[in-house]
Formats: C-alpha cells, structure tokens, sequence
C-alpha cells in the first residue's frame, strides 16, 4: 500500500477514521507516521495501533521558519507519498510545501472557499448560513485556497451549538476523507493529488 504521513492537532477523529480504513486488507494506503505540533490526544489512535508518533512544538523552535524546516523534516523521514493534514492547525511553511507540493491533503469543516481558517464551524454560524459541510482541498501556499478535490453538504439547525454542528459535520467529512486518500493512493502511485 502507498505510504501517507498525517498531521494533526487535535482529538484526531478524522485519523481514527483513516487508520481503521487502512486496516482493511484491500486498503491503498498505510499510515507509516502521525506527527503533531502539540500533545494532541489524537495521538493514542497511532499510538494505539503501533504507528511511530513525533510532536513538534513550535515553542521548541528558535523561530517559525526553524519549526518549518524541523517539521518538513520529520513528514520526510517517514517517506510518505501522500500528507494529510487532518485537524492540523497550523499553516505549513515553504520547506514541506517545496518538499512535498501538490502530495498535500487537508480537510476544511466548512464549504470552501467560505469559511476558512481556523474557526470554520463558528464562522459559519455567526454568519447564519443554512447550509454549511467539509472540503477536501489541495493544499497551497494559502489559507484553505487550494484547489477543492471533494466536498459534502451539511444543513444547519436553528438550535446548533457549534459543537453540534461540528459533530455532525465530522460525521461526514471522515468519510470523505478516506474517500479522497483512497482514491488519490490507489489511482495515484506517484502520490499526486491530481483527482481522477
Ligand atoms: C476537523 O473537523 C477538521 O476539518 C478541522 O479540525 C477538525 C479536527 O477534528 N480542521 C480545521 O479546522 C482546519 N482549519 P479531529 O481532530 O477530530 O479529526
């Protein structure tokens, strides 16, 4: 199977999504790494399946640019094919993005190109849209500008609570994105994240 690296920040549903699908014998990919930049709790789901774990914290870093180049770093080691950025919240600098350019995934909780950066759900609340979901993008130099590979649609309740919309976005968006890296390992050897 295609070797991926995954990034992430946070409770790492979406990884446990991707870790139970790579354990299914047809899957196209494996994860061979997770790496986050805090001590994100996501981390028991590799760490649970016996998959090498790295955090690497900005504040171990002498400046931004130290922290990129540590990070690229690390994602090469692990020679993935494919990085996903799954709840990673932080943007990646020119070293990974020079190393591994058009091989970057990221999931978005919200329709792009509304809503990006880093409070997707709550953003779009506060602007009362009805209909909201998740993006699948290619990762680029900007904030959630690159190019859209998948999306899925989610209504909005009046009584939502961001964390209810989350919750209810999440269950869509993990889905999608095993759909997204299977499809981009499977058809894609070379790892790149061109849509068929
Ligand atoms: C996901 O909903 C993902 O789309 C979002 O963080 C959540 C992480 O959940 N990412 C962003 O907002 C990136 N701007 P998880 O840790 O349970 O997978």
């Amino acid at each position: 199977p295609t070797p991926i690296a995954v990034l992430i920040s946070g409770t790492g549903s979406n990884l446990a999504a991707l870790l139970r699908s790579s354990e299914e014998p047809s899957s196209p990919f494996v994860v061979v790494g997770v790496i986050a930049d805090r001590d994100a709790s996501g981390l028991e789901h590799a760490r649970a399946a016996g998959i090498p774990t790295e955090v690497i914290r900005l504040a171990d870093h002498a400046d931004r640019a130290a922290w990129d180049q540590a990070l690229a770093d690390s994602v090469a080691r692990l020679e993935p094919q494919l990085v996903v950025l799954a709840g990673f919240m932080k943007l990646v600098g020119p070293p990974l993005l020079e190393a591994f350019g058009g091989r970057i995934v990221n999931t978005h909780p919200a329709l792009l190109p509304s809503f990006p950066g880093a409070h997707g759900v709550r953003d779009a609340l506060a602007h009362g849209v009805k209909i909201t979901g998740a993006t699948v993008i290619e990762v680029d130099a900007g904030v959630d500008t690159g190019r859209i590979l998948a999306q899925v649609a989610v209504e909005v309740r009046a009584e939502d609570t961001e964390h209810d919309l989350h919750e209810r976005i999440k269950a869509v968006e993990q889905p999608l994105l095993v759909e997204v890296v299977s499809e981009l390992t499977a058809d894609r050897q070379d790892g790149s994240a061109t849509a068929s």
